[in-house]
This record gives C-alpha cells, structure tokens and sequence, in this order.
C-alpha cells in the first residue's frame, strides 16, 4: 500500500499525519476543499518533510471531483478526515454537519468501490461513547452521541459496518480519537482555529501571546479531584502515527486475506493517552513548560460537558503495536513554539 489519499490532509490532524506518510516512504495525495484550512500548510509540509506532496483543492460533496483524482491516481488506501467538527456549531447548523460529513463520506466510498479501493481509516471521535458509559472507554461499549457532530460520526461508523457486511473485501480501520493537542515539534505546523478557540489548549496559547486576556475554565464543581474536567490528552504526532500503525494492520489482514478468506474486518481502535488530566493541571503544565503565567477565572459549566473521560487502549496497544511517546510537558511547548512562530507570522 504505497499511494494514499488523505481527505482533510490540510487540515490540523490531516497535516501532521502527511508529515508522518511521507517520512514513512509512502506516496501522499492530498484532497481537502480548504474549507477550515490554508493553501500556505503544503509549502510548510514541504519545508519539513523536504517533499512538495500532490494537491487536490476539490470537495467530497463533488462525486465527480473525488472520481477526476482516483482516475488519475493509482490509489491503494484512504485515511479520511475530512469533516466539518465543531461540536456548537454542528447543533445551530445540523442539516449542514449531516450534509457534509455523510454525504461526503458517502461519495468517497462509492468512488473507492467504483475503482475497487478498499482499504479505509476513518477520523471517529471520543465523542461516539456519549455521557452514558463508564470510564475508561472500550471500544465495545455502547455507542451514542449528544450532539450532531457526534451523531455523524456514530452514523458514519454504522455505515461502514454495514458496507463491509455487504462487501467483504472492505478492510476499515476507525480511529476514536481522544482529544489532540500539541505541534509539530519544528514549530511550522499546528492548529489555528478561525476566530475565538472553544477547544482548551489554543486558548491557553492565545491567553499566552495576549491575544486573550485570561482563560475561563468551565465548572470547577465536578466529582474530580481539583472539581475540573479530566480529559485524555494525545500529542497530534502520535496521533499521526496510530494512522500509520493503522495502515500496518490493514496491509497485513490484506495478505492474511488471500490465503485465508474474510481476515478483513472494520475494526475501532481508541488513541489516546490512556489517563487524564484535569484542566488546572494543563494549565500548570502549559506555565511549568513555557514559563508564561496562565491567568484564569473560574465560570459556569459548559452545556453538554461532561466530568472526565478517557480511553482503554489496550486493543490499539497490543493489536497495532502503537504506544504515546510525548507527554504533557512535550504537548505544551510544541504547542507554544508553534504559537509564537503564528504570533511572529501575523505581525510581520
Ligand atoms: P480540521 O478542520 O483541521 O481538518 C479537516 C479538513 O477537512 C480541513 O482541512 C477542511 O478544509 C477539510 N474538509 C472539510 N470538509 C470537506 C469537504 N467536504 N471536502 C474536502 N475537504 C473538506 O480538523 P481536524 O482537527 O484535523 O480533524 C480531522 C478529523 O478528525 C475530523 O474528521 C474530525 O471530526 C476528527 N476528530 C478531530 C478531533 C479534534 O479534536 N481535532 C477529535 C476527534 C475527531
Ligand atoms: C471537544 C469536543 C469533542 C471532541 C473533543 C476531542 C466540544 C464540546 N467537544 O471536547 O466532541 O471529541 O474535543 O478533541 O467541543 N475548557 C475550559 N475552557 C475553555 C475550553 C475548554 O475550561 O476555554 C475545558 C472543558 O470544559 C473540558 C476541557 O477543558 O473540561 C477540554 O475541553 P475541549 O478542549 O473543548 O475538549 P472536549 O470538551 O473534551
């Protein structure tokens, strides 16, 4: 499986997983309409990797754009982020969330079907174990969602199950990540939210350059020990390399499937740290790794928020051999290197 093509490869996750492929000696594509990104991150992946990857600017919700790249390019497996994600937005504007992340994902897998592509990783979300289920989460646990973001992704998920009940040849990976942070450790890449962050960690480093005043930390009533939310923090790259560990297990099942029929499967697989930290403890790690004083002020619970969580992830550690190798401090000051080339970028 050497050609793959990223949907949302321009994207915060996307990016940093291209970085990873193309280190990785595979061949990248790239499709992404650059609806929440910029044309500017291919010369930074190129700036890094040393390596200018190919560029589709088309949108998943065009069949036809989507069947123009896999007629000119032999493709062999598809990680597929593209997605519309902010869970707010997604309950003000739902009908467009469902649009773009199904129908989206509804005409990728039709075009891979036409051209006999069957290798898929899937970008899933934490957010398919819903409020209900204990912590940690295993990936046999129930699923549901609280919002239409998370419906999506509990929907796409089903979608897939299906297909591959009615298509054995399909080989489907689901990635259920934890919550991401951190940068390219260079400093060149990394995520830049349009407008006021609602995500925890580009907040802190937007309240670091000054650009905010003070974080607001939501609730500090919670059944935790400092009464803040407890999350399970992943450093962005080794997120990326869950994707390539991923891609691992579907070449082998590959092989495995033809001299033994039905290896392929859908399969999900949490990535994340496997332990929490609660919101005073990022911001103390953010202070004790950048040295700059966090201000905050305690305010009211989030809607939707819920105590803690984070993941089981033995099935990923022992079925794709893949492990965190960055810890918090490593998350923070990738995290602040990249803020400040941002912060030096805008003002020159
Ligand atoms: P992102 O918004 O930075 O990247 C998504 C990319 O997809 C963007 O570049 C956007 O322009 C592109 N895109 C969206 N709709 C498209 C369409 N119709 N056609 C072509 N391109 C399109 O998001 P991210 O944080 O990199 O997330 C990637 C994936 O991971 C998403 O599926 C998201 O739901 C999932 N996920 C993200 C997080 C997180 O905290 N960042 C957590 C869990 C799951
Ligand atoms: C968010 C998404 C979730 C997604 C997850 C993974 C929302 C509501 N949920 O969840 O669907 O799967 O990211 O990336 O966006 N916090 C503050 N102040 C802030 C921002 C956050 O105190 O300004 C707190 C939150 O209350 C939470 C923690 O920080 O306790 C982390 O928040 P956030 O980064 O938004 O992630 P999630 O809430 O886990």
């Amino acid at each position: 499986m050497k050609n793959i093509l990223v949907t949302g490869g321009m994207g915060f996750i996307g990016s940093h997983t291209v970085i990873a492929l193309i280190e990785a000696g595979f061949n990248v594509i790239i499709l992404d309409n650059l609806c929440n990104s910029e044309i500017t991150t291919l010369k930074q992946i190129e700036k890094i990797s040393g390596h200018y990857p190919e560029f589709y600017f088309a949108n998943l919700m065009h069949k036809a754009s989507i069947e123009a790249v896999f007629m000119q390019q032999e493709i062999h497996g598809v990680i597929h982020f593209a997605a519309l994600k902010a869970v707010g937005e997604s309950v003000d504007k739902p009908l467009s969330y469902y649009q773009n992340n199904l129908v989206g994902t509804l005409n990728l897998c039709q075009v891979m079907q036409e051209f006999n592509v069957f290798n898929l990783v899937f970008s899933s979300s934490a957010t398919v174990y819903g409020d209900k289920n204990p912590i940690p989460y295993k990936e046999d646990m129930p699923l549901s969602a609280t919002s239409p973001y998370g419906q999506s992704k509990v929907m796409i998920e089903q979608m897939l199950q299906d297909l591959h009940l009615s298509e054995p040849r399909w080989n489907i990976s689901l990635l259920r990540y934890f919550n991401p942070i951190g940068a390219h450790s260079s400093g060149l890449l990394g995520e830049n939210p349009k407008g006021i962050p609602n995500n925890l960690m580009p907040y802190i480093a937007q309240v670091a350059t000054g650009q905010r005043q003070a974080l607001g930390i939501f609730g500090n009533d919670y059944n935790t020990p400092d009464g803040t939310g407890i999350r399970d923090y992943i450093h962005v790259m080794d997120l990326a390399n869950g994707h390539l560990k991923a891609l691992a297990q579907l070449a082998s099942q590959n092989s495995a499937n033809q001299t033994n029929r039905n290896k392929t499967s859908v399969e999900a697989y949490n990535l994340g740290a496997g332990h929490g930290y609660s919101v005073l403890e990022v911001v103390k790690a953010f202070e004790n790794a950048t040295g700059v004083h966090i201000p905050f002020k305690k305010l009211a619970r989030r809607a939707g928020d819920i105590a803690a969580f984070y993941a089981d992830t033995h099935k990923a550690n022992k079925v794709l051999d893949w492990q965190v190798e960055r810890g918090l401090t490593q998350m923070c000051s990738d995290t602040w290197r990249w803020q400040l080339n941002l912060s030096k970028r805008a003002n020159s």
